[in-house]
């Protein structure tokens, strides 16, 4: 009697242990995210490049994801981040503690109110003060954003985007596109069949579009994000004094050519 209880006893625990493992294993694939599709991963080529084209993607991809600048390698002397994956990893979108923070720089009668630009390089390499919001200053913070799909609206033409916004112009409900209208840094070189304003160019990159082209992007983010100096963009971010440069042509040339062929996540179907 007493051997028959505990034998039950036995078999009715590995029955509920054998139920409770069904149950958390149904259970994880219910709540646990399944791994993503190739197709809607951020990281990869566009098809078809020829092996020249992804080996060069390639070394794009380590110049923005592994390589770690550091004071050695002409990090800062004042800096936000110190690599670009850092801020957008796995191509994707940043986070709270990945922000930039730039500043209204302009006094009432629209002048220059501050020496060092207008975003503000809160980490420094030993020796060296980070930077602190001036006083009063109006400022915003800014998420990185996704860096997929890129070379795609790279290519959309001058004439579609002022054709969107004259489509758009007299939207009864307010919503409409502006084209910004502004000047380009003298590296930067216009595509043929630019529209002009004057000397103003259409960019569309970067918060409030206000970036020609991911040439334009990728120079102004070693310099003013991490502290690297380019031949296209010499100035040093603490002294403002032109300085050797700290990343080759070809490097930043290989990271546009990466953002260039970086492959656009295919949208869900609504
Ligand atoms: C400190 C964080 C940080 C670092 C480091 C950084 N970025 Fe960014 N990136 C941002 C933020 C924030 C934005 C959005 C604001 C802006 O336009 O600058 C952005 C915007 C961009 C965009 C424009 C995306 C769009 O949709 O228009 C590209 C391209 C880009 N970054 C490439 C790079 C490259 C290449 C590097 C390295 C050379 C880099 N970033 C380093 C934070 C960062």
């Amino acid at each position: 009697m007493y051997d028959q209880f505990i034998l039950r006893k036995t078999t009715l625990s590995f029955l509920l242990s054998v139920a409770s493992f069904a149950f958390a294993v149904i259970a994880c694939k219910e709540l646990g995210p399944a791994a993503p599709r190739e197709d809607q991963l951020l990281d990869g080529p566009v098809a078809g490049l020829t092996p020249s084209q992804s080996a060069r993607h390639l070394a794009g991809d380590i110049a923005f994801n592994d390589e770690i600048f550091t004071p050695e390698t002409g990090l800062g002397p004042v800096f936000v981040a110190n690599s670009c994956g850092s801020c957008h990893p796995g191509d994707g979108k940043g986070h709270p503690f990945t922000t930039l923070i730039r500043f209204g720089h302009t006094d009432s009668l629209g002048q220059n109110e501050f020496d060092h630009g207008f975003q503000i390089q809160n980490r420094a390499i030993p020796g060296y003060e980070p930077e602190e919001l001036p006083k009063g200053t109006p400022f915003a913070k800014f998420t990185p954003p996704s860096n997929s799909g890129l070379g795609y609206l790279e290519l959309v033409s001058d004439e579609d985007i002022l054709g969107m916004a004259a489509a758009n112009a007299k939207n009864p409900d307010g919503v409409r596109g502006h084209p910004n209208w502004n000047l380009l840094p003298g590296y930067v070189t216009p595509r043929p069949n630019s529209r002009r304003q004057g000397n103003r160019y259409i960019t569309r990159f970067g918060k409030k579009g206000s970036v020609y082209n991911l040439f334009h992007q990728t120079v102004v983010a070693y310099n003013q994000d991490m502290g690297i100096t380019s031949t296209f963009d010499p100035s040093d971010v603490y002294t403002l004094k032109s300085i050797d440069p700290e990343v080759s042509d070809r490097k930043v040339r290989d990271v546009v050519f990466y953002l260039q062929t970086l492959k656009a996540p295919i949208q869900a179907q609504p």
